[in-house]
């Protein structure tokens, strides 16, 4: 199958990217690279001994990017390509409009213009907003809570009503939980630009010394400890949800939302002592302030996603931290320190 990913070298990107073109597929990869580097898709190479057709193109260019569908002419697009800072997009909500909506509208007129008719999107458990109940299921109400919620919440809208209006059209949204992790060979991974707004990537660079140490945002939930708690599901195996929602929008037409976790909560207590033990070493942290906006617990109802598209995870915590530890240990600095691409 030929394969158009939008975002392909990004964290989730790059991970999707190895087991598309270990499974065989063809794939271009479009992404201006504005939060990711090529090197993720030289390593992608290297991985699986495959070629792959980069584009460095922005989303929001919409000839360059119809130009680039129309040339590949994939069966299906993956549509990673977005901005995702939750407070990034209090400050510059236009701009998370314009990538997220706007991008994901030029994406589906290239599209049309190509004949393509099947799209899995990038979507966020962040479109719920605050729990009415838990776990989290697809018929929960859409309630997001700030800009980048509501530019996902927008897009699934958008792709929804492309869809309807499309004879044969398929449509996956999956509603990603907390992906943290890295491929098993410690070759990619994430890499945030800037300090990190997320738990794992900064428990990361903590355990390897690039923090002092971490801040603990709240003791005070109704949880089990006190912290806040989360599904963390493995990028691996988010990697592998493509897969098989691909499958899915093959045999399947019209538009779905999917949740896509583990249905397991983790609170910030036991996901440090669980990187301690994958580290082998102490992760010095703080109480500090509750995180405003954060809410006690998030977790997913799987039930669709086992029934629809037959994926449920298969690793576990130890596995994220094990990971996640190989990849941080092995790229103290991302790719950054990284000289030439395929180094
Ligand atoms: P990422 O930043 O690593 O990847 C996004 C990719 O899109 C990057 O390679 C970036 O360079 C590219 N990109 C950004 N703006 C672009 C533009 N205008 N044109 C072309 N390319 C552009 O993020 P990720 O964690 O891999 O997330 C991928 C997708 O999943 C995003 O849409 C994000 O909103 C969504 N998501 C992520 C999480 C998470 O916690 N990581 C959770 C839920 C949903
Ligand atoms: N936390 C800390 N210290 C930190 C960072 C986080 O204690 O330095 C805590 C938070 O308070 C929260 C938990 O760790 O209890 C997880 O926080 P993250 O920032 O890693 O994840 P969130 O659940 O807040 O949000 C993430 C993404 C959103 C996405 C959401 C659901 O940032 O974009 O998961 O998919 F929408």
């Amino acid at each position: 199958m030929k394969v158009f990913v939008t975002g392909g070298a990004g964290y989730i990107g790059s991970h999707t990217l190895v087991r598309l073109l270990a499974a065989g597929h063809d794939v271009c990869v479009f992404d201006n690279y504005a939060n990711s580097s090529p090197v993720a898709l030289a390593r992608a190479r290297q991985l699986t001994n495959r070629e792959v057709v980069a584009v460095e193109g922005d989303i929001r260019d919409s000839d360059a990017l119809a130009q680039s569908l129309a040339d590949f002419a994939p069966d299906a697009v993956v549509h990673f390509a977005g901005l995702k800072a939750v407070g990034e997009s209090n400050d510059i909500p236009l701009l998370y409009y314009q990538t997220n909506v706007t991008g994901t509208m030029n994406l589906l007129a290239a599209m049309d213009a190509a004949g393509c008719r099947r799209i899995v999107f990038s979507s966020s458990a962040t479109v719920y907003g605050e729990a009415q109940y838990l776990p989290f299921d697809e018929e929960h109400p859409i309630a997001p809570t700030n800009p980048y919620g509501r530019t996902k919440a927008m897009a699934e809208g958008v792709i929804r009503d492309w869809a309807t209006a499309t004879p044969d059209a398929s449509a996956v949204l999956l509603r990603y939980f907390n992906p943290v992790g890295a491929h098993e060979s410690g070759r990619i991974g994430e890499d945030p630009q800037d300090t990190p707004n997320n738990l794992m990537p900064f428990v990361a660079q903590v355990a390897v010394g690039r923090r002092a140490r971490l801040s603990i945002f709240g003791d005070d939930y109704d949880t089990r400890d006190g912290t806040g708690e989360r599904d963390y599901i493995h990028v691996v195996d988010l990697a592998a949800a493509h897969l098989a929602a691909l499958e899915y929008s093959a045999r399947a037409t019209g538009c779905e939302a999917i949740n896509v976790g583990t249905g397991q909560g983790i609170t910030v207590k036991e996901l440090v002592a669980a990187y301690e033990a994958a580290c082998g070493r102490p992760i010095a942290a703080e109480i500090a302030p509750r995180r405003p906006g954060d809410v006690a617990s998030s977790y997913a109802a799987t039930a669709k996603a086992e029934r629809l598209l037959g994926w449920q995870a298969a690793l576990d915590v130890d596995d994220m931290c094990r990971s996640s530890w190989k990849w941080q240990s092995e790229n103290p600095q991302g790719y950054d320190a990284t000289t030439g691409a395929g180094a």
